[in-house]
């Protein structure tokens, strides 16, 4: 062979060797985290405190997601044991871990009606203790987190999925308690304007789950929202859940839903991603269903929040399937629903979505 021949070959395998690092090496070997600040839109993940002294667990949360937000470590039974005393140590361990990782925190969640303290269940409060009790509640949590936390959930799952837009019966709502059900939904307003008052800077959500479709649900938490931006009442944004327990999501439909709220000038954050898969006795889900799986987050990331600007977060309730809480809440029938697998390795569904953000707004749908 001709020696120049033989160095013009050489050259050119050389150069595509250099394109290929410079280009599609880097490219594959970018974190979610890498991802996601490409689209402009933040990825989180719900994290438990006593898995960060686990290294895989904080190795793989630092470096794959930019936001975290305490599964359970924020909710009034864990920050409120008792009427006088507040234990902010373990969600506190969460925050550390976030600021020393450069992440930003959700907090979850000011009133909700379920892991609440016994005290506050059982004490046979009148309305106006309850209502005092509320904001003390979320005056000292947004207080004592005031410009760590930048999004709030304040309230979650007020609504009722039964009967179209009504409130759901709680402690809160009109079950011995604040009593305020024949002022609609004042505690929630309330709520809203107690935690503004303790961190302006906050952006305050209300999350909800199985709103993420247009349904009668949604349509109740938009008229809700409307409401309240007209009189001026400090919402910032909503959060849909997006538990799926199916693998074939209204995609159209949802990003209508999202696309409805974004234009009210609210943010929307999708806060609790997963897509349950049915698993074997042994947590392993088959690899067809976990194609599709696959599909599902880039779907949802592409053709449902990505295309509106408003949309400005994706998290999921966990990253791996070593700790979800799908297991127990479905006793152990279903699992499998989250980025990674039990032992850290990433899943489709983790290239799926990683792909969809690596190709920023403008080309997804
Ligand atoms: C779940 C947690 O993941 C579990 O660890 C806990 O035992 C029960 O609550 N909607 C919410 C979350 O808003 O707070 C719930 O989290 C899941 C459903």
């Amino acid at each position: 062979m001709n020696p120049s021949h033989t160095v013009r070959r050489m050259i050119r395998s050389f150069a595509w060797i250099a394109w290929l690092l410079l280009f599609v090496g880097p490219a594959s070997s970018q974190t979610l985290r890498e991802a996601a600040e490409r689209s402009g839109i933040l990825v989180g993940a719900a994290v438990r405190p006593e898995q960060l002294s686990e290294p895989r667990y904080a190795a793989t949360l630092a470096s794959e997601f930019g936001m975290l937000e305490p599964e359970d470590a924020m909710k009034w039974e864990s920050l409120h044991p008792s009427p006088e005393k507040f234990d902010f140590s373990q969600a506190d361990r969460i925050v550390a871990f976030a600021i020393s990782h450069q992440m930003k925190v959700r907090g979850h969640t000011l009133v909700w009606h379920q892991q609440n303290p016994r005290w506050l269940m059982e004490g046979q409060h009148s309305p106006d203790q309850l209502g005092r009790i509320l904001e003390q509640h979320i005056k000292t949590v947004v207080g004592h987190y005031r410009g760590k936390v930048f999004a709030w959930d304040v309230v979650n799952e007020a609504f009722d999925e039964r009967v179209a837009g009504k409130f759901r019966s709680t402690i809160w709502y009109d079950q011995p308690g604040i009593g305020r059900a024949i002022k609609g939904n004042s505690y929630i307003e309330d709520s809203f304007r107690w935690a503004h008052a303790a961190d302006p800077e906050a952006l305050l959500f209300y999350n909800d789950a199985e709103a993420e479709a247009m349904n009668s649900k949604s349509d109740a938490i938009y008229a809700m929202v409307q409401d309240f931006r007209r009189r001026g009442v400090p919402i910032d944004g909503v959060g849909f859940q997006m538990h799926l327990g199916n693998l074939h999501p209204d995609i159209v439909s949802i990003s209508e839903n999202i696309g409805r709220f974004t234009a009210l000038g609210v943010q929307v954050h999708i806060t609790e991603m997963d897509v349950a898969l049915p698993v074997d006795a042994n947590g392993n889900a088959r690899s067809r269903e976990l194609q599709l799986q696959a599909d599902v987050y880039r779907k949802i990331a592409a053709a449902s929040c990505l295309p509106h600007a408003g949309c400005t977060a994706i998290q999921t309730w966990g990253f791996t399937d070593k700790y979800s809480w799908i297991g127990s809440h479905s006793k152990h029938t279903q699992g499998a629903a989250l980025l990674f697998d039990r032992e850290y390795r990433s899943k489709p569904s983790y290239e799926g979505l990683k792909q969809t953000l690596r190709g920023g707004r403008s080309r997804a749908h």
